[in-house]
């Protein structure tokens, strides 16, 4: 009876978290007690080079994004229901337009449809796609952009939309553009699912915008005046920019910018270091860097501090427990950070505290699937996410 009960709380304390790897698989991974990593599952699927994974907790449904293809070439987009103990089945699968590495869920208000909104980083697009997903579904728009002459920067020759973003209000979607030096902007049609296209927000030539987030002041909280803010990192150009949004009569977005520094000791990055993923909990922000060997053979995490009036400052780094952190993700209680390492192909679990929101020692560590080549992006790990 003891002993049947130890297992009962053991099975309720296990955590699922999901990754997906450019070898082809999505990788069921979950997390025992406190420090105890496995895989539980896998499954080859979405298409050559999974790329993204966006789960819909209320309707337990993952949504898997397919790097291969390009702009003529088309990807896929896929669907999976997830059982209890974390394995996928797959729902759905349709054509989409090629490379896609990002994907999020707008509508669903006042009972309405959902959709889901594609970033295509090679396909230089955006698509949109009506839920639930079925196989063979079209997609219900897409935004194919195009650049009269290409960037600065190598990097930049084309249009690549690398995230798509949604504001707090639910009304407006973001596509920060790393090719186009812009964060695209769109008013949602409830109604419809359609998007209706604002003035963009525009960078710096050579920034490169990658992922960004919103954030929106406590309005209970009367000393302040209640504020929007966007903070962005820009893959190209290294910095972090703290933006005052406004909502605009026209229907559309106004920005301001507040800040923009390097999320780095000495405001400076090692030659060759790029921001990445950019995430948010409590009063702290994150900011993962690549190729900076901060903690050799480790890269880093850098931890920022917001203010109640939306000003960010420079906190710390610590070790990503990883060559090239990709992406990284925050539990839900804001105690775990689990890190994606993209090269080493590990997915690091490491402790935060909440109320510091410092980030502390590594509590678990599991290789997934063979590592990646540094010099390659189409290798290695490329994405993990919590199951929550
Ligand atoms: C798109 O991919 C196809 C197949 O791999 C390739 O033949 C084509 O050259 C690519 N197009 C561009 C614009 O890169
Ligand atoms: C890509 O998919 C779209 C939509 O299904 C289709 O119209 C188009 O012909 C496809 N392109 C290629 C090259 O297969
Ligand atoms: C950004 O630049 C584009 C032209 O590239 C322009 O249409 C748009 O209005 C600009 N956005 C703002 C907010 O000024
Ligand atoms: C915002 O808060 C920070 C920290 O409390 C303070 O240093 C800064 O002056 C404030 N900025 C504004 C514009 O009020
Ligand atoms: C680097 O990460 C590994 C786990 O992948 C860890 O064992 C090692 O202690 C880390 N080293 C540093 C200096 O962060
Ligand atoms: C990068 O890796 C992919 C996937 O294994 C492979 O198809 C591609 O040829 C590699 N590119 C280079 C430049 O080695």
């Amino acid at each position: 009876m003891v002993r049947c009960l130890a297992f009962l709380i053991s099975l309720a304390a296990a955590t699922n978290l999901y990754a997906t790897h450019y070898n082809g698989n999505i990788y069921t991974l979950s997390l025992d007690g406190k420090n105890s990593l496995s895989i539980s599952s896998s499954l080859k699927t979405c298409g050559d080079a999974p790329s993204w994974l966006t789960f819909d907790s209320s309707a337990r449904t993952l949504y898997c994004s397919d790097h291969s293809g390009n702009g003529t070439k088309n990807g896929s987009l896929s669907s999976y229901s997830v059982n209890r103990d974390g394995k996928l089945t797959e729902l759905a699968k349709t054509v989409d337009v090629g490379s896609a590495v990002h994907s999020t869920i707008y509508g669903g208000k006042h009972g309405r449809e959902k959709y889901l909104a594609i970033a295509h980083y090679g396909g230089s697009a955006l698509s949109t796609f009506a839920l639930p997903l079925s196989s063979d579904k079209e997609a219900l728009q897409v935004f194919r952009y195009q650049m009269s002459q290409p960037g600065i920067k190598p990097q930049q020759d084309a249009p690549h939309p690398h995230q798509v973003i949604l504001d707090p209000t639910g009304d407006f979607l973001l596509v920060p553009d790393l090719g186009a030096d812009q964060v695209r902007v769109y008013a949602i049609d409830q109604h419809s699912g359609r998007l209706n296209v604002c003035p963009s927000l525009n960078y710096t030539a050579g920034s490169g915008p990658r992922h960004g987030l919103f954030w929106k002041s406590n309005s209970l909280d009367s000393a302040q005046t209640p504020v929007t803010m966007l903070y962005t990192v820009s893959e190209l150009g290294g910095h972090f920019n703290a933006l005052l949004v406004s909502y605009l009569s026209s229907g559309c977005l106004g920005f301001r910018e507040t800040q923009s520094f390097v999320p780095y000791p000495g405001g400076q990055l090692p030659t060759g270091a790029v921001p990445a993923e950019l995430a948010m909990a409590g009063t702290s922000l994150y900011v993962s860097i690549r190729f900076d060997q901060g903690f050799p053979p480790n890269d880093s995490v850098s931890t920022l501090a917001r203010s109640s009036n939306g000003t960010v400052t420079f906190n710390e780094i610590t070790s990503s427990y990883g060559a090239i952190p990709r992406t990284f993700s925050i539990n839900k209680k804001g105690t775990l950070v689990a890190i994606g390492d993209q090269a080493s192909s590990n997915v690091a679990i490491v402790i935060r505290d909440p109320q510091s929101g410092n980030l502390g020692n590594l509590v678990a560590n599991l290789e997934v699937g063979q590592p990646g080549q540094a010099s390659n992006s189409s290798t290695g790990l490329s994405s993990i996410i919590w199951g929550e």
